[in-house]
């Protein structure tokens, strides 16, 4: 039985030597201390070994055992630890390689103009209104006095949603939504996204206008005029050409239109100016009698100006932009430009 016992114990050095992973190891293991292993096919021989000799007997394969567990135990460590080295040699970093850089976003152009311009307002009394893009017939036509199937109707290529709702084509329905809740005075701006069935290099179907709205009493074309004026001053600055040009829009009377002498050509004319030196940036006038009786103000007591500009357009002579559509391509060779 000693005898025996010696030889598994040779037996499993030899073979845990060769064993070289977890798989052979376990293996082995179940040969060796498995509940069909050789030790315990060695205690279950103890019932033929004569009784005083069995406590001596346990005591060996018990040695003998805990050697085997031991040397298993031994074997499963070393085998981690070369696991372990291999994985550090094979995953190493080179910190020497340039890392990727990470990309800062910016505001875009457009953005940075709109905000510039609502400070100016801000900063004159302005205040901030909205409305919905998607909008109702009435409030972006009717109450402005653009009544169905009028041919003013054709100063805006509508897209329609439905017979009686519309993607607003200007910011001026959030001057009636404005009207219909307040009383006089008024002094608001309402910047947002508008649409048109529109695009060329100074037009786009989705652009941004900032509409702006003053009623109180006794105002006159001559405080339009200043308050454009002195707008425009802080916009672009002392040394460009600006002209107020008379215009009609249904819903102000009278009206006028600013353009601003094109960037591009230096007023030469070129395709982003329609080969005219000028760019129109805004349409303005007194707002309309009619526009009043559609929000119950009395136009015998208040009278007051509206504007609506485009700030596309207002970006591009800022930045010497010759297309439109530049804005809306999202190509950061463009966009980092303005950064
Ligand atoms: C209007 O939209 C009027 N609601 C403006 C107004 C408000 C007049 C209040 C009187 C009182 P107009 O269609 O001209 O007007 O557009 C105003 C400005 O938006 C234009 O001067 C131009 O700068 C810009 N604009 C118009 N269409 C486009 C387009 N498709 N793409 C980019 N900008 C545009
Ligand atoms: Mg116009």
């Amino acid at each position: 039985m000693q005898e025996k016992l010696e030889e598994v114990k040779a037996q499993a050095q030899a073979e845990l030597a060769q064993a070289s992973d977890e798989v052979s190891l376990q293996n082995l293991k179940a040969k060796f201390l498995g509940r069909k292993g050789v030790i315990t096919e060695i205690l279950k021989g103890m019932k033929d070994v004569a009784k005083e000799d069995r406590p001596k007997m346990g005591v060996m394969i018990n040695e003998v055992k805990t050697f085997v567990e031991e040397l298993f135990d031994q074997k499963a460590n070393q085998i981690k630890e070369e696991k372990k080295r291999r994985s550090i040699a094979e995953e190493k970093i080179d910190a020497t390689l340039p890392s990727r850089s990470l990309s800062v976003g910016a505001r875009h152009p457009v953005s940075q103009v709109m905000e510039e311009i609502i400070n100016i307002f801000e900063k004159m009394g302005f205040e901030v209104a909205e409305g919905p893009e998607i909008e109702t017939d009435y409030y972006n036509f009717e109450a402005l006095n653009i009544p169905k199937n009028h041919p003013a109707r054709d100063m805006q290529d509508t897209f329609y949603i439905s017979d009686d709702v519309v993607l607003r084509t200007h910011t001026s329905p959030v001057q009636i939504r404005v009207m219909e809740k307040e009383e006089p005075p008024i002094k608001i701006i309402a910047p947002g996204r508008v649409y048109r069935c529109d695009s060329d290099v100074s037009h786009t179907p989705m652009f941004h206008q900032i509409e702006g709205l003053l009623i109180d009493k006794d105002i006159t074309f001559g405080d339009l005029k200043g308050v454009l004026t002195e707008f425009l001053r802080l916009i672009f600055g002392e040394g460009i050409g600006v002209r107020f040009r008379p215009s009609f829009f249904p819903f102000t009377e009278p009206s006028a239109e600013v353009d601003i002498e094109c960037v591009i050509c230096e007023g030469q004319g070129c395709r982003v100016c329609k080969e005219s030196g000028w760019l129109e940036i805004l349409g303005c006038g007194m707002v309309d009698p009619e526009v009043f009786k559609s929000v119950n103000y009395d136009p015998e007591i208040y009278s007051g100006f509206a504007f609506g500009m485009g700030i596309e357009r207002i970006t591009m002579l800022k930045f010497g932009i010759n297309d439109i559509r530049l804005f809306f391509e999202n190509d950061v060779r463009f966009l980092r430009q303005f950064v």
